[in-house]
């Protein structure tokens, strides 16, 4: 009976290799991220094939050691579900195909799981009913604002139309010589620095545009540098970086703020969640919470540690579609390019 029987979930749609094992209707046994971030860095951003070949070495050892934390065997496992996409290629392909071969193995159902949605339902995590509510999605890949009715039922109301803010948050840090991923080092010099010293465009702001646009923000932090270090002849001092990242930060959350705002009361909705790698960011949770607080809206943010990409929110988004009784074929390629707006 495979209500009872713990199930698989399999993420390896960029650089993280995630393995969760849930036991229904609610419980989480285990939930391993391995991050390759270290690998990438001094690419300044994600291989692709960098990326498969890290997966490939790194699932194997990974599951075996959440069954071992898990305390169950591989013949306990009642379902696998697995990332099919959005995402790169040749990562996608190394979780779909492991997974496959345990279901196919185990002759136990399987099931091709959006990234996306995981992301999407992640502020739930593991509750019972997820409410119709305004979900924002700011991570490295993208950044949409979405009408969530139910599990299932997404409408898609505004999403960038350049770079994800995630990706912008990334580069603007390689411009200003950080470590990859950027943003989690943008947060952290902020939290020194003044938002309001230096006065960063806001764009798409034009009434009822719900859209993003973060490239030429981009563009006008490297104008903006190129002048104030006289083309790199001279450097920033601590305090005009910690101002800078500060500045940075403060036009994107406003941008974001104004938007999560317009969309909730043109939907009226007054329950907001926000999931993704940039949901972690602190100036963003404390500017949220207060919007949320000022409105009388619920908030949920995803807990941190599954903000970024982790397979315990694609158990958590698959399950339920799989004990509904939903499969894949083993046969369905995975999709790369997937979206979920019905
Ligand atoms: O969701 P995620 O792990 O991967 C994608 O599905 O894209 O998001 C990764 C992104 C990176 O761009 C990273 O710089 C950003 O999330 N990020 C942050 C913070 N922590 C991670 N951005 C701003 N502030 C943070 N604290
Ligand atoms: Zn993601």
């Amino acid at each position: 009976m495979i209500l009872l029987k713990p199930i698989l979930a399999i993420e390896s749609s960029c650089d993280e290799t995630g393995i969760a094992i849930v036991q229904p209707p609610n419980h989480l046994l285990v939930s391993l991220v391995a991050s390759q971030v270290q690998e990438h860095a001094r690419f300044g951003g994600v291989v692709p094939e960098v990326a498969s070949r890290n997966h490939f070495l790194t699932i194997d050892p990974l599951f075996h050691q959440a069954l071992a934390q898990a305390k169950i065997k591989v013949s306990d496992l009642g379902g696998v579900v697995v990332t099919s996409g959005p995402g790169l290629a040749p990562a996608l392909l190394v979780g779909a195909s492991y997974a496959k071969g345990i279901a196919l193995g185990l002759q136990i159902p399987y099931l091709a799981v959006n990234h996306l949605e995981g992301h999407l339902l992640s502020p739930f995590f593991l509750e019972k009913q997820i409410p119709h509510h305004l979900a924002l999605l700011v991570s490295g890949g993208h950044t949409q604002l979405t009408e969530v009715r139910k599990a299932g039922e997404y409408n898609l109301l505004g999403a960038t139309q350049d770079d994800a803010v995630g990706e912008a948050f990334d580069k603007v840090a390689k411009l200003l010589g950080l470590p990859y991923p950027g943003g989690i080092e943008i947060d952290r010099l902020a939290k020194q620095g003044n938002p309001k010293c230096y006065d960063f465009p806001r764009a798409m702001m034009e009434k009822g545009n719900l859209n993003f646009s973060f490239s030429g923000l981009k563009t006008s932090v490297r104008y903006f540098l190129e002048k104030k270090t006289d083309h790199g002849k001279k450097q920033l001092s601590q305090q005009e970086l910690k101002d800078l990242c500060a500045s940075f930060q403060e036009a994107v959350i406003t941008v974001l703020i104004e938007k999560v705002k317009r969309a909730a009361e043109l939907k009226n909705l007054n329950c907001i969640g926000v999931s993704g790698g940039v949901a972690a960011n602190s100036a963003l949770r404390v500017a949220l919470k207060n919007l949320c607080d000022a409105q009388g809206w619920k908030l949920h943010l995803a807990a941190r540690e599954l903000t970024g990409d982790n397979a315990a929110m694609i158990a958590f988004a698959g399950m339920h579609r799989l004990l509904a009784g939903e499969r894949t074929a083993i046969s369905q390629e995975i999709k790369p390019q997937w979206q979920i707006s019905f």
